[in-house]
Formats: C-alpha cells, structure tokens, sequence
C-alpha cells in the first residue's frame, strides 16, 4: 500500500492508494474505533455499489456503524440537504466522538466534509473517495462546503479528514465520461508541477483503455498534498491548483451547470491558459502543442462556437479576480506555474479561438 503523508502539523493525515483497498478498509479504520458510531455519508446507488458491502465490513469487525445518503447531483450540495443529514445524525445518537466517512464523488465529500467540520463543532471524518476527480482533487485539502442560491461553494469551511482511502478499482463501475473529466485534472497536475509526469501521460492517454490509473492517483496526491502542505489556506501557491480553472469556471457557467462536467471544462480551459502562456512568451510553441496534444487526447465534448462576449462577463465574476485585477494561473514552462496579472481581456478573448 502506497502512503502519502500531508503535512499540517498535528492536522496531518495520510493518503492511502491501493488496488482493493475497500476490502482492508474496515482493519485500516479499526486502529481508530473506539466504541464510537460511525456514520458513513453517501449516495443510494453508491451504498447498492459498495457502501453496504463496506457497512457490513465494519460491522463484522465491531464498529458501530450507520450510514445516511445524499441524493445524486450538485443539487444535494444545498442547506436543506446539510440540515437534513445533521438531523438523521441527532436521531442515530451521534454526539462528539461520532466519525463520518464520506464515502463518494466530491459532492459526497464537499457535504460530508462541512457536516463533520460543524456537527457539535466539529467531529472526525475519513475520505472513500469514488471518482477520479474526487481521488486526486476533492478528498484531499480539507475544502468543504455548500452551494447556495447566489453562488457555488459561498458556505464551507476548511477542515481536514483524518485520513483519505482510495481503492482505484472502484473506478470501475464509474461513467466513462466521469472518467474522463477526472483526467483533466490528473493532466493538471502534470502541467503545473512536474514535466515528466507531463510526459508519462501524454504517453498513457494514447490507450485510455490501458491508462495505468494506480500511478496516476498516486502521483497526482502526491502533488496536491505537496502543495496543500505548504499553503492550506491558498494563500498564493495552492493558487496554481486554479490552472484552467478562471476560463473553466466561466465556460461551466456560460453553458450552465449540468451541460459540461468540471474536469471537462477544466481540460478546455487549460488549452486556452496554455495559448496564453505562449503568448505571453513563458511557454514554447512546442511545449504548448505537448499540453495541447494531450487533452486532445481526451473525448471531451464538442462545444458549439463560444461567443467571447457572452464568455467574458463570468470570466471578470470569477472568484480569483481579485482586487479588480485578474491573478491567472500561466505556465512558465511545463511542470511550472505561476499567477500573473498581464493577461488582458483581449488575450483571453484571442486565446478562446482553441475551443472553436
Ligand atoms: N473540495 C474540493 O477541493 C473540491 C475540488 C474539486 C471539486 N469539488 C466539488 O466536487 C463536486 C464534483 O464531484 P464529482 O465530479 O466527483 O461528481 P459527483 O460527486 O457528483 O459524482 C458524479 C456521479 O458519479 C456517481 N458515482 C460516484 N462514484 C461512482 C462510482 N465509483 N461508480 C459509479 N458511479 C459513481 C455519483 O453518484 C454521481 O452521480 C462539485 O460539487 C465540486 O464543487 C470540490
Ligand atoms: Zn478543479
């Protein structure tokens, strides 16, 4: 079993990867069970797939063990939801020593997380991680939180699991398409932090259908627990995670939330900051064409002529516009990341032709 450690001092917590995992989870748990109720959080269709195998696993090794669910779609990630899975928590008679496992994608995670950070203010909870996206990006950082009316994630707070479990081969019953969003972010990582990592993907999504996704999660954690220790708070490098994200964001919005997956647009986004970084003279032709190549790579979904205008509006809105300026997340070289404030509307409109 791979371990990767995050470090935030006596808030630190390991990162467990490992084909079958689900099957050790219960005697990986047990060093941490001491009579408590354990709660697990997930979604039905999760709990049929293996929450219930996972209850049962638990069970037999003496915890005592519940679990509630969510419904499926960012829609759970509201207040109504919180309050409802806070209340079913009164009725299982957690109190302060109750663990919750978030066992899911990132809206499970998100949720369950805000749950565990403001339940009796605040209790321990363990990630189980069920998409990619939630493997590499959503289970690690100890970003929680809610959705409401005038704006994604406005209500969260940031609050570390005591340990995150990700069995690989759960992958396997996830959509393709989730698949595919989650590598966005997997390429991501490369692109910001690691050429050769860069360069082993660009190799391994020539066959998707032999992508080795083990070394994949365990490389991207890596990364994300590397830069989560040195900035929790996102003071400025945890910024670098953001890489695609400003164009991303706008383009999940302009088409609305529901139309293009968040790893999808997140893929699409980093083709433009990646055009931006050439112009601005920090990337090569070369080296944009390898980053370009490889999220081309990806059956990502066609996207009907975006119109800049109407694009541009929630560009400005996005939330690392700060201070009036935009802070963009450009490449200066492969495997390096920076913020800059020199990127002009008019370049971020030039650079959105690579979507068309
Ligand atoms: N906290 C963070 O740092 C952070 C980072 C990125 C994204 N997020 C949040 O994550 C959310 C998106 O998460 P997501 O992309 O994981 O989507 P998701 O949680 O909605 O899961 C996608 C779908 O896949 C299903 N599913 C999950 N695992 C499965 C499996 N193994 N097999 C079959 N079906 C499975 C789910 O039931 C759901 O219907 C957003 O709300 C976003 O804001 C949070
Ligand atoms: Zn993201």
């Amino acid at each position: 079993m791979k371990s990767i450690q995050v470090n935030l001092g006596n808030r630190s917590y390991p990162i467990h990867v490992q084909s079958g995992l689900m099957q050790q989870s219960a005697s990986i748990l047990s060093d941490y069970n001491h009579g408590q109720k354990w709660v697990i959080i997930s979604q039905f269709n999760l709990m049929e797939l293996f929450g219930f195998d996972l209850l049962n696993l638990l069970k037999e090794a003496d915890f005592d063990a519940d679990f509630v669910t969510l419904p499926v779609g960012e829609s759970a990630k509201n207040i109504t939801e919180f309050s409802r899975v806070v209340g079913q928590m009164v009725e299982l008679n957690c109190d302060r020593s109750a663990t919750i496992i978030a066992l899911g994608g990132g809206v499970v995670g998100d949720v369950a997380g805000f749950v565990a950070s403001s339940f009796m203010r605040g209790i321990e909870y363990y990630q189980i991680p069920t998409t990619l996206l939630a493997m590499v990006d959503s289970s690690i950082g100890g970003k929680t939180g809610i959705n409401i009316v005038e704006g994604k994630n406005l209500v969260g707070a940031i609050y570390q699991p005591q340990g995150v479990l990700i069995d690989p081969d759960i992958l396997d019953s996830l959509p393709r398409e989730e698949v595919i969003a989650g590598l966005g972010e997997v390429i991501k990582y490369g692109a910001i932090w690691d050429r050769n990592f860069l360069n082993e993907i660009a190799s391994w999504v020539e066959n998707l259908d032999t992508f080795p996704y083990e070394d994949a999660i365990t490389k991207s954690c890596e990364i994300k627990a590397e830069v989560v220790s040195k900035d929790e708070r996102e003071g400025d490098l945890r910024r670098i995670l953001n890489f695609g994200h400003t164009i991303g964001h706008a383009l999940e919005s302009h088409l609305g939330y529901g139309r293009i997956r968040h790893g999808e647009a997140v893929a699409l986004g980093m083709k433009c900051a990646g055009f931006i970084s050439q112009k601005l003279g920090l990337l090569s032709k070369e080296e944009q064409s390898t980053l370009v190549e490889t999220i081309n790579r990806l059956p990502l979904p066609e996207l009907r002529h975006i119109n800049g205008n109407h694009l541009m509006p929630f560009i400005k809105t996005d939330k690392k516009s700060e201070k009036g300026g935009l802070n963009f997340v450009v490449l200066d070289g492969l495997g390096n990341a920076t913020t800059t404030t020199d990127v002009t509307e008019d370049l971020i409109q030039e650079s959105l032709k690579v979507l068309n």
